[in-house]
């Protein structure tokens, strides 16, 4: 079941990848947890699963194998879950379908309808600061992302993320 999910293990697996024994690479899992925290403060307001909004910010960077333009990666991101399904963690096939699109599509995807997959992508891009690019209301594809990319910042809603992440490290 969704509410089982035992985040803290799986996050300690899936950081053993090998690529990214460097936390703070621009898309290592310093990236992965600012996308998490992102996308629970979206989750808030647009309604989505936070499940998946979840497992996406874990698993979408995680099979890069450099850090410029890496294409397939979100795909590989994808798989490498699938190796942890019903071992580490459980979901619906209808939410890991939907999970499995916001990863597969995170690059080259500009909007997305689905509250979900809006609200992962928008999670990835609102951390674009830290490789010098700001993020655009342009490229969001959830009214709140609008909002906060409009508004320049994040931190006036970072309590959003608090009741989410009471399992992280
Ligand atoms: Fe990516
Ligand atoms: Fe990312």
């Amino acid at each position: 079941m969704p509410d089982s999910i035992d985040f803290h293990r799986l996050w300690l697996a899936v950081a053993q990848v090998p690529h990214h024994r460097d936390p703070y690479s621009a898309h290592g899992p310093d990236h992965w947890r600012r996308v998490e925290r992102n996308g629970c403060i979206l989750a808030a307001k647009t309604g989505a699963k936070i499940h998946v909004v979840r497992l996406f910010a874990l698993f979408h960077d995680s099979r890069r194998e450099n850090e410029g333009w890496d294409p397939g990666h979100g795909k590989r991101g994808a798989d490498f879950a699938d190796t942890f399904r019903d071992r580490f963690f459980d979901l619906p096939d209808e939410d890991y379908e939907l999970f499995r699109q916001a990863c597969i599509w995170h690059t080259e995807g500009v909007h997305h309808e689905d509250p979900t997959i809006g609200t992962c992508w928008d999670a990835d891009r609102l951390d674009l600061g830290r490789v010098g690019m700001i993020p655009s209301a342009r490229f969001m594809s959830t009214v709140f992302g609008k909002e906060i990319a409009d508004h320049g910042v994040i931190h006036p809603w970072l309590h959003l993320a608090e009741p989410y992440l009471a399992d992280t490290d």
